[in-house]
């Protein structure tokens, strides 16, 4: 039996560029990963089975579409595996369709957990490659920390980090399609009418403060650097998310933003003190189904213990 531990992302700069001719956009796309995550489990099995755990677990597609049972059957047929065999239990604390990668953070745990129940010693590197293979955010789930991601968000550079970070996280009910906000995002940049067409957005570059709020481990700089081109387009498809992101603002955070393509919020806070009393009273405004405080940057998907 082998469990792999695999955190959750919240984007500290998510710059959206032009839409390219394969339907994805170019991004200057910051990860942070953070210590909300989700437990994976391998045991010998017959085929590729799931089950999942977890308040959001009604959520979560148990069939062949499931980020960690594609990753079980890429891994297989990379190494010629003709019959895999593998039971996938996933214990779920990330958000579903919840802007977070938590799908992704399967992938990258199931990819990791089938490797050493397989005995396989796939190198790191392929590991990356097949991650890349599933979807845009699985190569950040293996790797973990804090990174830049290029091209679609899959070609990764680690970044420099001092210290933790503490963060709140606001869950939303119910998700956001990823696809749907990225077309938002299009929808409104054509409204506002620039002209130009798409294609011809300029992929931003990662904000030189930003990069320094991280390596000096500094919270107030990070929280006025935080930037997500894809904020404007949750709260347009969520308009309930301004009440949620004015509360935290409220309670005291030092910043607050949509995570990824929402509809979870974060919150930056001062002190691991300052966010369990952003977490307790973004939970009592009503403006959320429930609030985690947590902090950063912590590894990627890692073999483990599972958790009692
Ligand atoms: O790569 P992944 O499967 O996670 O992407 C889900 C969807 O999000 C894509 O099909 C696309 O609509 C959108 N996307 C995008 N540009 C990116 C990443 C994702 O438009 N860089």
């Amino acid at each position: 039996m082998i469990t792999v531990r695999v955190p959750a992302k919240v984007n500290v700069q998510l710059g959206v560029g032009g839409l390219r001719a394969d339907g994805f956009h170019d991004l200057a796309n910051v990860f942070f990963a953070v210590g909300l995550a989700d437990e994976v489990t391998a045991t010998p099995g017959d085929g590729v089975t799931l089950t999942c755990t977890g308040p959001d677990a009604v959520s979560v597609p148990l069939d062949g579409s499931n980020l960690a049972a594609r990753a079980a059957r890429l891994l297989a047929e990379h190494h010629g595996l003709a019959d895999p065999g593998v039971h996938l239990h996933i214990a779920k604390a990330i958000p579903v369709a919840g802007g977070m990668a938590g799908g992704s953070a399967d992938g990258a745990a199931a990819l990791v957990a089938c490797d050493a129940l397989w005995g396989l010693d796939t190198p790191f590197e392929v590991l990356l490659e097949l991650a890349a293979e599933l979807g845009s955010d699985v190569p950040f789930a293996l790797l973990g920390g804090v990174a830049l991601g290029r091209g679609r968000g899959e070609i990764l550079e680690a970044l420099p980090v001092s210290g933790t970070f503490h963060w709140v996280f606001a869950v939303a009910d119910g998700g956001l399609s990823t696809p749907a906000v990225f077309r938002e995002c299009d929808r409104l940049r054509e409204e506002d009418g620039t002209g130009s067409s798409l294609a011809d957005v300029p992929t931003p570059d990662p904000d030189p403060a930003l990069l320094a709020a991280l390596a000096t481990g500094d919270p107030v700089a990070l929280a006025a650097a935080l930037a997500n081109d894809l904020q404007a387009a949750a709260v347009s498809l969520r308009p309930s998310l301004a009440d949620t992101l004015h509360a935290g603002t409220e309670a005291g955070a030092l910043a607050a933003l949509v995570s990824g393509s929402g509809p979870t919020c974060a919150f930056l806070a001062k002190d691991a003190d300052a966010a369990r009393a952003i977490a307790v009273a973004l939970t009592a405004s009503g403006t959320c189904r429930t609030a985690h405080a947590t902090y950063g940057p912590v590894p990627g998907a890692t073999i483990g213990t599972p958790t009692p």
